[in-house]
């Protein structure tokens, strides 16, 4: 535990013990830059959910650098499964399955986790599910405990993807659109590396803008083309961003940065939220979700109900709590609780996906 301290931030949430008749998944999340293990019951009741992030490891350099995650996702991960069982209260004989995030993410993070993964298995004799950890940051809201009514509009929004998504029904899952650059919480990041924040740029710039005028500086929005509304595009908000804090350098004008990334943060969300609020409206949803990092974001969650509420006041909005968003290992364990109902196992050569997709499944 002391070691695991002095490299990187625990956090855990844990619920009551187990009930009688339950299933209780053990899940595994080594995608990125959080090592993290869980023990969900059918699905829905978190036992445990033990997150150490890397983040001050990787702050230095700005961003997550894939050998330094790799490597403390190996020295942590045994010991984060053994708190996440501590935790819940259990041993490993009272679990049913191992469920392990393979893709998509970093080839060596994710190599740890399914390694780790498959040991398991092989050793507890336990099935072994393979999520997509993407389809999994939208079981956040399941785990939520709202009653989810379809057809719903998802739209994920992470450090590596944006994407909006319809589930028709239960268990149908298409996807509606992507973004063709930057992902959305890419794009924070890179401004906030830009202006020098910190990392990751995310939270950092939440927190700025809300001492800043979101309509200081009127920054492009990118619509695109009506056959690809659903698609989103961020590089050009991004490069708007440097060449406005060029110019202003060059004529020496003193920079609000509070204004700025208010500014740069409205662009980005006007997008995600009119987006979303059009899908739902096209495909008349019964529910909204949203799903994944930035979905953490104050602006994005205020604002998105309040056009909805306006738009389909019938479609609430299903927002995962804040511990949730970001990555985790109850997620994992979550949606694997479907395909192990449905005997959807996957085999000991399981492998790493690092471009794995929604929908995909190998
Ligand atoms: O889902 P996630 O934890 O990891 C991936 O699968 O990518 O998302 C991390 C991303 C980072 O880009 C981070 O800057 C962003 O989510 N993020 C936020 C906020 N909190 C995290 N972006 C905007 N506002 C936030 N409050
Ligand atoms: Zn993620």
């Amino acid at each position: 535990m002391k070691e695991k301290q002095n490299s990187a931030k625990i956090t855990a949430q844990t619920a009551t013990g187990q009930e009688e008749g339950e299933t209780l998944i053990l899940g595994i999340e080594t995608s990125c830059d959080e090592t993290s293990a869980s023990v969900v019951a059918d699905g829905r009741r978190i036992l445990s959910n033990v997150v150490s992030s890397q983040v001050e490891l990787h702050a230095r350099y700005g961003g997550v650098v894939p050998e330094i995650a790799s490597r403390h996702h190996l020295a942590l991960i045994n010991s984060i499964i053994d708190d996440a069982l501590d935790e819940a209260g259990l041993k490993f004989s009272d679990l049913r399955a191992i469920a392990v995030s393979h893709g998509p993410g970093l080839v060596g993070a994710l190599l740890v986790g399914v390694a780790t993964a498959k040991a398991l298995s092989y050793a507890l004799r336990l099935p072994l599910v393979a999520v997509n950890h993407l389809e999994a940051h939208l079981y956040a809201n399941y785990l939520n405990g709202a009653p989810l009514t379809y057809p719903a509009v998802i739209l994920i929004v992470s450090g590596g993807h944006t994407e909006l998504l319809l589930i028709e029904k239960a268990g149908t899952i298409t996807s509606l659109g992507r973004t063709r650059d930057d992902a959305a919480g890419e794009a924070f990041d890179k401004v906030a590396r830009v202006l020098e924040l910190g990392y990751p740029g995310g939270p950092l710039i939440d927190k700025l803008a809300r001492e800043g005028d979101p309509a200081a500086i009127k920054f492009p929005r990118s619509w695109l083309e009506e056959e690809s509304r659903y698609d989103f595009s961020f590089s050009g908000l991004k490069t708007a961003v440097v060449n406005h804090l060029y110019h202003a350098r060059r004529r020496d004008e003193e920079i609000n940065i509070p204004d700025l990334v208010a500014s740069f943060q409205e662009a980005l969300i006007d997008v995600l939220v009119e987006k979303t609020v059009s899908a739902a409206l096209d495909h008349q949803a019964l529910s909204v979700m949203i799903a994944g990092g930035v979905a953490a974001n104050s602006r994005l969650r205020a604002r998105l109900k309040e056009r909805l509420t306006k738009k389909i006041p019938s479609a609430p909005l299903h927002i995962p709590p804040l511990e949730l968003c970001t990555d985790n290992a109850a997620m994992i364990a979550a949606a694997a609780y479907p395909l192990y109902r449905q005997g959807k196992f996957a085999p000991l050569d399981l492998n790493a996906h690092p471009g794995l997709g929604i929908g995909a499944r190998r």
